[in-house]
């Protein structure tokens, strides 16, 4: 094998148009040659959510300048890379076409092979190439459109132990922005207001604690949200921060024993392993400090590491595609044929079976 591996990552699925190059050294080491992101959050913001065709659009417009740009930083031509990987699936169908059909062309022109990607195994492995972790890990997604524990055993090996029966952790905050009259994307907004809350003057449902499954569920908390705003209207400054604040603890606690239960299960399945468990996250979630505190405070408990790769690299980003691509050849997985299709629902555990209204919307990961 040539002394490293390098690929151009190409990311299309949501509402950021991303390309990357990334390297893989003969030791395992990964290296970031580059990585370009142009968030679309202007195009959307109006609609106070992605808007899937103005997405598509977005993506046909900036993807071949991005990849350009990419390629530029890092410093290389086609011919210098070995592999072009693109994500396909799951996500909005039409910016994965436009992403897949990129890559497939690059492919064919430069006669490269192809990496068809799942994004979710990009953010499954992103804590390798930042950190090195070795297997096996659990990961805890959350983000607009996900909120999953998985079981990363290996490249290619992953089992979901939870998942939300209803809606995201993100899209929970979304949706109480917008009862609340706060701006989108919410997640950033309510964090703000609850600063200058009391999270003690609501008490909000913590849906599933205590439950032995792993799976979560934040559209109990959301109604609950939306009457407590109801009953005390017109609302003050001080009425949404204390909303904010109340939301933000019911959702820690709740984080707090569905997660705690995932790390029990770790060390009761991995009690003979000689390296620090770890529990990594991910998502544009992992934004929020309240979380990671109790996520943090959480692994100590536990004697878990508490791996939180930096905030880019955590949201939608290519050089996350790239990674995989490279784990995937470092593995020597097949690549994929030029006919492979995108897939607007593919879940990173193929014997999981899809829970009636997870991950609904289908667009955000
Ligand atoms: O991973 P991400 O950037 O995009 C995808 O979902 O693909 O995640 C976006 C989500 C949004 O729902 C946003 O409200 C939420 O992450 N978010 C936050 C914070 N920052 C972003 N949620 C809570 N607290 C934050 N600080
Ligand atoms: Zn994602």
């Amino acid at each position: 094998m040539a002394q490293f591996l390098r690929i151009l990552g190409i990311e299309t699925s949501c509402d950021e148009t991303a390309a990357a190059v990334v390297a893989r050294h003969e030791d395992g080491r990964g290296e970031i040659l580059s990585d370009v992101v142009l968030s679309q959050l202007d195009e959307h913001s109006a609609y106070g959510g992605v808007v899937p065709e103005i997405a598509a659009r977005a993506h046909v417009e900036a993807l071949d300048e991005l990849i350009e740009e990419a390629l530029r930083r890092a410093n290389v031509t086609l011919n210098d890379v070995d592999a072009i990987a693109a994500t396909s699936g799951p996500g909005l169908i039409g910016g994965l076409l436009v992403g897949l059909m990129t890559a497939k062309a690059i492919a064919r022109v430069s006669g490269k092979p192809l990496l068809a990607i799942n994004h979710l195994e990009g953010h499954a492995l992103t804590a390798r190439m930042t950190d090195g972790l070795s297997f096996p890990y659990l990961m805890l997604l959350v983000s607009g459109g996900h909120t999953q524990l998985i079981l990363i055993r290996g490249v290619d090996q992953y089992e979901r132990w939870g998942t939300t029966i209803d809606d995201a952790l993100g899209e929970a905050f979304d949706k109480t922005a917008k009862l609340l009259g706060l701006p989108y994307p919410g997640g950033p907004a309510v964090e703000k207001a609850a600063l200058s809350g009391n999270p003690d003057r609501f008490s909000l449902p913590r849906p599933l604690v205590g439950e032995a499954r792993l799976d979560f569920s934040f559209s109990g908390l959301k109604t609950a949200v939306r009457q407590a705003a109801t009953e005390i209207a017109p609302l003050t400054d001080q009425d949404i921060a204390d909303i904010c604040a109340s939301f933000q603890k019911a959702v820690s606690r709740t984080l707090r024993d569905r997660i705690g239960r995932g790390l029990l299960r770790f060390k009761q399945e991995f009690s003979g392993l000689d390296t620090e468990p770890a529990l990594v996250v991910a998502g544009g979630v992992a934004a929020n400090q309240e979380i990671r505190r109790t996520l943090q405070a959480l692994c100590l408990e536990h004697g878990f590491r508490f791996v939180a790769p930096p905030l880019r690299l955590c949201t939608d980003n290519a050089a996350m595609i790239a990674w995989a691509g490279l784990e995937r050849m470092a593995e020597e997985l097949p690549v994929d044929d030029l006919n492979v299709a995108p897939r607007s629902r593919w879940p990173l555990d193929s014997q999981a079976k899809t829970l009636l209204g997870s991950g609904k919307r289908g667009a955000k990961a």
